[in-house]
């Protein structure tokens, strides 16, 4: 039996249509998942919309209509970015979906007062409905919330609170046995330093106040703290409280959606990294469930140095660069300019810099080249090996790993560097999820590739010395067949176009023993 992973998106707040740092997140799980898939997993890849609390009703409410026809509106074109952007999540939650979320929601809740972790108090706080959290001096300059710009709202009311603070020995424990991990590496000290601070936190809000959203059991004069509601989802997504209430620790023939929990991976922005590695294991502790293994923390896409956000007003809309420039373009963008683990600045002229330099004229120009000089020479088998080794790429040069460090490679033909230097640096890459760096060196190579042409003047030999010239050609083939495999779960299109082009009909890497190509190929129109 194939082994599972489980991988998550966060569920975005349905307050605005997506932006560009919407789509990064999508891009990256996207990634992973089909990286997985084809590793052989069986891969379930959930992800879905916060639909609840107090920004989503009060957006609402400004544009005049009720929360649920806002919500509805607004999930679609949610559910149409991941379509346009060639996501394959395996289902989409919405947590105000009352049949498939509310009751898991609720019985989480059920399970924490069980534990004796809910109890009632007064709260008196500053809330920031930007963050939908209680915000402290720390997160302000000037009284006002730094990330949203906003002053927060003095709240003094009656809720339900959460015992956190229970839980952060244990917390501590797990995070430094690494019974779950935090990527990258450096933000678990980050979340060591939040633990030292944490007490017990608000879980719910007066109904009078905020009626948009679940409702305590038991206590209908209370709605559930709309993260409490949302971390749910992870498991709502998978059947828990209408397929499955329990989970044995002990594993065994867990079936249907049960068998994916624990989350292999929750792929969050740095904003919400909190929730997902303090509360988010705290409550799994408390309601005796396993822990995630992997949270995996992005970094902002920024605009002029200011996170991209809808409060702020500064967006880029990915409808538009994925109707001009193709949901490829926009996929490789988003994974070879964002590093995986942090920040970047996004501009058209960048996006349009990067579409030209590395699709338009890097890989399709070289695809294209490759394959006009094949289709005159027709089909081209595998040479023999002492033929293969009279045509290295004669520069020395390095990939990048993932802990700064680099590999460099000397020598050799572009074949057994496909297969001795770039694969492996590519598998080292996406197994410690650095996944910008993988798409990196893949480009690294292609620019080699580039020169290799030059530099044997290939175009002429075709001519001058046809059987010679097929020996190189070979290596570009099967370089570029190579490239293909490694760009599947970026760009699952171009990858399958290149194959195809390429006369590869097998479905696996490798072995090849032979190449034919198609007359001519065009992965990437000129745009104006
Ligand atoms: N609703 C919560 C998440 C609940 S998960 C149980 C939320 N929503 S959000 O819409 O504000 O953000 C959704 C995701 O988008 C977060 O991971 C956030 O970090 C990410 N991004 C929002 N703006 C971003 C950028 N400018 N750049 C990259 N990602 C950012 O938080």
């Amino acid at each position: 039996m194939a082994e599972k992973f489980y991988i998550t998106t966060s569920i975005p707040y349905l307050n605005a249509p997506p932006h560009l740092g919407h789509a990064l997140e999508y891009l990256q799980a996207d990634v992973l998942a089909r990286h997985q898939r084809l590793l052989g997993k069986d891969v379930f890849f959930l992800s879905g919309t916060d639909e609840h609390g107090a920004k989503v009703a009060r957006t609402a409410e400004t544009a005049g209509k009720t929360p649920k026809e806002f919500v509805d509106n607004l999930a679609k074109i949610f559910q149409d970015l991941l379509g346009k952007l060639s996501i394959s999540n395996d289902d989409f939650l919405r947590t105000s979906d009352q049949a498939r979320h509310w009751p898991g929601a609720q019985l989480l809740w059920e399970k924490l007062a069980a534990s004796g972790d809910i109890y009632k108090g007064l709260y008196k706080g500053l809330y920031c409905v930007g963050h939908e959290a209680f915000i402290t001096e720390k997160d302000m300059e000037g009284g006002i919330c730094v990330l949203h710009k906003k002053s927060p709202e003095a709240v003094e009311e009656e809720n339900y609170f959460f015992k956190l603070s229970k839980y952060t020995n244990r917390l501590k424990e797990a995070l430094m046995k690494g019974e779950f991990q935090i990527l990258p590496e450096w933000r678990k000290t980050e979340t060591l330093n939040m633990l030292k601070e944490i007490g017990d936190v608000s879980f719910s809000r007066p109904a009078k106040d905020i009626s948009w959203g679940v409702p305590v059991p038991g206590d209908a004069t209370q709605t559930i703290y709309v993260w409490s509601d949302a971390l749910a989802n992870y498991l709502t997504g998978i059947g828990f409280g209408t397929e499955w209430t329990e989970f044995s620790a002990k594993g065994g023939s867990a079936s249907g959606g049960k068998k994916y929990w624990p989350a292999d991976v929750h792929v969050v922005g740095k904003d919400i990294m909190k929730f997902h590695t303090i509360f988010w294991p705290a409550m799994l502790m408390s309601a005796g469930l396993p822990l995630p293994k992997i949270i995996f923390v992005h970094g902002f896409i920024n605009m002029k140095g200011e996170k991209m956000s809808k409060s702020l007003g500064n967006v880029a809309d990915p409808f538009q660069l994925l109707e001009k420039y193709g949901a490829d373009a926009v996929r490789f963008y988003l994974a070879h300019e964002v590093p995986a683990f942090g920040d970047s600045d996004y501009s058209l002229e960048h996006f349009h810099e990067v579409y030209e330099g590395f699709l338009m004229n890097g890989l399709g120009n070289l695809l294209s080249r490759t394959v006009k000089m094949m289709s005159v020479l027709g089909a081209i088998s595998r040479p023999e090996e002492s033929a293969l080794a009279r045509y290295p790429i004669k520069k020395s040069f390095n990939f990048l790993m993932s802990e700064g460090k680099s590999w460099s490679f000397e020598e050799a033909s572009p074949m057994s560097l496909a297969d001795g230097a770039l694969w492996p640096a590519y598998q080292k890459a996406m197994d410690s999820y650095d996944i910008s760096s993988a798409i990196k060196n893949v480009w690294i190579f292609l620019g080699r590739l580039d020169e290799y042409i030059e530099g044997y003047k290939v175009y002429k030999m075709a001519k001058s010395n046809p059987e010679e010239a097929k020996i190189i050609l070979w290596h570009l083939a099967y370089s570029l067949a190579s490239v293909a495999w490694m760009i599947k779960p970026f760009m699952p299109d171009t990858a399958d176009k290149i194959l195809s082009v390429l006369g590869v009909t097998a479905n696996s890497r490798e072995p090849w023993i032979k190449f034919s190509a198609k007359e001519s190929a065009h992965l990437f129109p000129r745009v104006k």
